[in-house]
């Protein structure tokens, strides 16, 4: 049950990262000040992040385990740190420019980390392994 919530939350993982993005990129090219809607797409796109590295580490405490699995951790667990590091940077900066550029750059990093961390395990961004094994128990 663990790996489908894993497997299903990077879609949102991935949705969030790329609102986020859309709503920070509109906020550094209008000059705005860093406002909600940049502070919650943050949050829900980090927040969504620890949650998904909690079920991961469930998983390995449960015993799910294989080398490759270590360059998965490794590049998530990078991922997280930049991204909560620069969101937070973000939401501290006074200049709200600069506040923009460092949420920004803290959500395009670590998503491409996590397409790294998930291609270490062999699978592209959208793939799903869990969905082919309840298709194929469908059969
Ligand atoms: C750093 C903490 C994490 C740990 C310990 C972890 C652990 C795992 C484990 C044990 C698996 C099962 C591998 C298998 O059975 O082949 C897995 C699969 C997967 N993980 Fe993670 N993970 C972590 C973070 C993440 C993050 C942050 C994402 C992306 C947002 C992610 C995306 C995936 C995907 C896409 C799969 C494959 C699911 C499928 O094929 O259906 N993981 N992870």
């Amino acid at each position: 049950m663990v790996y489908y919530a894993h497997s299903g939350l990077r879609y949102l993982v991935l949705l969030a990262g790329i609102v986020a993005i859309v709503i920070l990129a509109r906020g550094l090219s209008g000059k705005r000040p860093y406002d909600r809607p940049a502070r919650i797409s943050s949050a829900i796109y980090t927040g969504s992040l620890h949650l998904q590295v909690v079920l991961g580490i469930i998983m390995v405490v449960l015993g799910r385990w294989y080398p490759a699995l270590m360059g998965h951790l490794i590049m998530n667990l990078l991922a997280v740190a930049v991204a909560t590091m620069l969101s937070a940077w973000g939401r501290r900066e006074t200049d709200s420019r600069r506040g923009y550029k460092y949420a920004l750059t803290g959500v395009v990093v670590s998503l491409l980390l996590l397409v790294g961390g998930i291609a270490a395990i062999g699978r592209h961004p959208f793939q799903s392994r869990a969905l082919d094994q309840i298709e194929a128990g469908a059969r």
